[in-house]
């Protein structure tokens, strides 16, 4: 088994396999952790295929990602079993959808997330923070799980610009039952993208139909008790996908699509917001000269108040460490499709009916893409002119780049900076997380952390 690798000079990973893996083998180790499957060589060379059962390839070359992922993107859609699993807790959503299905709902969905409303949003975000610092001042003298504290964090957020005030039902049953869920099918998906066999044990289902169904019941209610109340002061995401329409056919959304579309904007953006952030408090306990660099920002610009979303602008460091995060540690750490045309991607033969990796993790650290590619160094964001485009997507790409990328990282920076602002954070020896990717990067084991008022 891999262990965990940490030096005075590079934060946490897990050293990559050098060995060629049986299928067996593969599997095994890649249902404890995808990082274990991933070779050394993908950080070395362009591409690397493979077969285990089905034929992949992984592919880090820019040019070649950029025509999977924008030239050519109608030749590679999503992935057919990442679907098939999502589909029961998200249906036929904006993430799952393709072509014209896909097309609508983008449209519709995109005026929700532009500048102006995000802005609007970023106090729901401040708030966020503000009940953060209170419940780290709250610890005292005991360590704080900053991975446990970010998910309540990120929680707050996404329950509040989604199904804000309904009382109708307990919001956040739907939001423990979608995240588990997604925590489960990601473990089952991974294994079929990669074509494993049906007697590799699968995890046994987390959530029955009934559940299911129950809680879809209990998000339609609300969502039809807001349309006939409509919208608050602030509009959140439903009322701005309550109000949209598709401006090419004029198309609405059902009840069913919105609730669809809700339940994914949680799925895609709780857990990947909470991610970041804990892994970024987790860099800055480690490296305290660049902790201290952004404390410094944070306090000459808040002078002890919450981060709010016009100071984001004016926090550029902290926004350099949120970029250098999401380099080492991508919450979303694999984009897989399924080609449809046979085609050529550097040195990979693509046939129809191939899984065609990007594997983010390993774009991040590429010895013929990035100095010194494991060492934390925010200030290579500075210049982001420097940076090729293609060489570092925590969002993906093209069409279907992440619709809430710059949600998240405009929550990202209000909460970190609040916080840094506020305290000091310290590891606690011998508690270091270990990099564990199922669907997404998580730091198993917690991130533990001392945090003194400042
Ligand atoms: C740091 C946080 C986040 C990360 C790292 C992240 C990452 C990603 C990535 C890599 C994709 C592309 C997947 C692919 O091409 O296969 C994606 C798509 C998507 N994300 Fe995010 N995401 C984050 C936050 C969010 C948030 C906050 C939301 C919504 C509130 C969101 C909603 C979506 C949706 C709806 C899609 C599908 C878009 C489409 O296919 O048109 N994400 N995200």
């Amino acid at each position: 088994m891999a262990e965990i690798s940490t030096s005075h000079a590079t934060p946490v990973r897990i050293p990559l396999e050098t060995r060629e893996l049986g299928v067996l083998q593969s599997f095994t180790r890649m249902r404890e952790n995808v990082l274990n499957i991933i070779p050394q060589v993908a950080v070395e060379q362009p591409t690397v295929s493979g077969r285990t059962v089905r034929r992949w390839h992984m592919i880090m070359e820019p040019a070649s990602i950029r025509r999977m992922l924008l030239d050519r993107v109608e030749a590679y859609p999503k992935s057919v079993v990442t679907k098939n699993l999502l589909r029961p807790a998200v249906g036929e959503s904006l993430f799952i959808a393709e072509g014209a299905d896909w097309r609508w709902q983008r449209r519709l969905a995109a005026p929700a997330f532009s500048h102006r409303n995000i802005a609007a949003l970023a106090p729901v975000m401040t708030a966020a923070a503000e009940r953060s610092a209170e419940r780290i001042a709250g610890a005292g003298k005991r360590a704080v799980d900053m991975a446990q504290e970010m998910t309540a964090a990120t929680f707050d957020v996404i329950s509040e610009v989604t199904f804000s005030d309904d009382g109708s039902f307990d919001r956040r049953d739907i939001h423990r039952a979608i995240d588990d869920y997604v925590a489960e099918a990601g473990r089952v998906s991974l294994l079929d993208v990669l074509g494993a066999p049906d007697w590799v044990p699968r995890p046994a289902r987390v959530m029955s139909a009934q559940t299911m169904r129950q809680m879809r019941r209990n998000a339609d209610a609300a969502i039809e008790a807001r349309a006939a109340r409509g919208p608050g002061d602030v509009p959140d995401l439903l009322d701005l996908l309550l109000a949209g329409e598709d401006p090419k056919s004029g198309r609405r959304m059902s009840t069913g699509e919105l609730r669809d579309n809700l339940l994914t904007f949680i799925v895609a953006g709780h857990e990947t917001t909470a991610l970041t952030l804990a892994w970024a408090f987790y860099l800055c306990a480690f490296d305290p000269e660049v902790q201290d660099r952004a404390r410094a920002e944070a306090q000459g610009v808040l002078q002890g108040r919450a981060a709010t979303g016009e100071d984001v602008a004016q926090l550029p460091f902290i926004r350099q460490i949120i970029d250098e995060t999401l380099r080492l540690y991508p919450p979303g750490g694999v984009i897989s499709r399924t080609a449809q045309e046979a085609d050529t991607l550097g040195q990979a033969d693509i046939q129809p009916g191939d899984t065609v990796m990007v594997p983010i993790y390993a774009l991040g650290r590429h010895r013929l893409l990035w100095e010194a590619p494991d060492d934390f160094r925010p200030e290579r964001f500075a210049d982001r002119k420097a940076i090729d485009r293609y060489a570092y997507l925590p969002f993906g790409d093209g069409p279907r780049i992440c619709i809430g990328a710059s949600f998240a990282l405009q929550e990202a920076v209000i909460i970190l900076a609040t916080l840094l602002g506020r305290f000091r954070f310290t590891p606690v020896k011998g508690r270091d997380p270990k990099p564990v990717m199922i669907l997404t990067l998580r730091p198993e084991g917690g991130v533990w952390l001392m945090a003194e008022p400042v």
